[in-house]
């Protein structure tokens, strides 16, 4: 597929570009085919004789080349494999954990019929209808700890969210995304032989797509947005943004990742209540780091530190 083709057409932001400017190739005929190969795949082009084409919309589905174009990344995304049902995107990154050489691989699927949540649950979308990623990594301590890693997915999400859709998307600690009170992404670390870094958003459904019991917790990008978005134009900044902030922390430490995510935490400044092992904390949540824990200003002035094994659930009170 002629992906630098189709990134011009979409360059032009809806607008004919002339025949003759769509390639390096001065043979129109041979153009045409890379235009009737984007056609087919699912690209929405109009084309006219003498204006040339235009770009009208994304592919129904992931495209994997498009995804891949001009990646440019360092560990994630080194591989991009997209499926179109699996059981879990988990599974098969896992089943390529035998070889360091995967580090990076990323799967897409548009549907998983096992798909997993957090604490146990299930993870279930639309076929065609989201991003279901996961990523093959082998870090290298301390990343490798569980909660750095669902830091890092979700701090990831949230930058894509509000950097792209200038969606206020906020980190509801440990691993969902929200904007507002809703859930729009959620993040799966599992461990075996690599790590496997899981990642559910929830970019074309419609309301009515949601299982009754969510339609007034969750959310997706449509619904945030009121137009459906480009998956695999998403699908590529996620994993733009997974690997700068990966490779960042390879260089210089896990606290890298502190900044992005007090930007982005839904909890940082408010008042909270701390559930913990020896009872409930009220205070306003002051500071928090990956690895110092929280921070809380009690209401009687005291300051009071909680590290992270001892936090059992943040709940904003105000
Ligand atoms: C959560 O419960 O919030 C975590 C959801 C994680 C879902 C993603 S979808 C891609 C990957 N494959 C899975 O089976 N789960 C994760």
């Amino acid at each position: 597929m002629n992906v630098a083709l189709l990134h011009r057409l979409r360059e032009a932001g809806g607008g004919f570009v002339p025949w003759d400017a769509l390639g390096p190739d001065p043979s129109p005929a041979s153009t045409a085919l890379d235009v009737d190969a984007l056609e087919a795949f699912g690209f929405a082009l109009e084309r006219h004789p003498y204006l040339g084409v235009a770009y009208r919309g994304p592919a129904a589905r992931l495209c994997p080349d498009q995804i891949e174009w001009e990646l440019g990344t360092r560990v994630v995304g080194r591989r991009v494999a997209v499926w179109s049902r699996v059981t879990s995107t988990g599974d098969l990154a896992a089943r390529a954990s035998g070889s360091s050489a995967n580090e990076g691989l990323a799967v897409l699927a548009e549907e998983q019929s096992a798909g997993r949540g957090s604490r146990g649950r299930s993870w279930s979308a639309p076929a065609g209808s989201s991003i279901l990623m996961s990523v093959l990594l082998f870090p290298p301590d301390p990343l490798g700890d569980p909660a750095w890693l669902t830091a890092l997915g979700a701090v990831a999400v949230a930058g894509v969210v509000a950097g792209e859709f200038g969606i206020d998307a906020r980190i509801k600690w440990p691993n969902d995304v929200r904007v507002g009170d809703r859930k729009l992404a959620g993040v799966l670390v599992e461990r075996g032989k690599g790590t496997v870094l899981g990642i559910g958003l929830n970019a074309n459904l419609a309301r009515d797509d949601f299982p009754e019991g969510l339609r007034n917790s969750a959310t997706s990008l449509r619904a945030l947005l009121g137009r459906p978005v480009d998956r695999s134009e998403t699908a590529r900044s996620l994993l733009r943004r997974l690997d700068a902030l990966y490779v960042e922390a390879i260089a210089s430490g896990p606290d890298s990742l502190n900044a992005p995510l007090r930007d982005r935490s839904e909890h940082l400044g408010h008042d909270v209540e701390v559930a913990t092992p020896a009872g409930t904390l009220a205070g306003r949540l002051v500071d928090l780091g990956l690895r110092d824990g929280l921070t809380l200003a009690l209401p009687g002035g005291e300051t009071r530190r909680v590290a992270w094994p001892e936090v059992k659930a943040i709940v904003n009170r105000d």
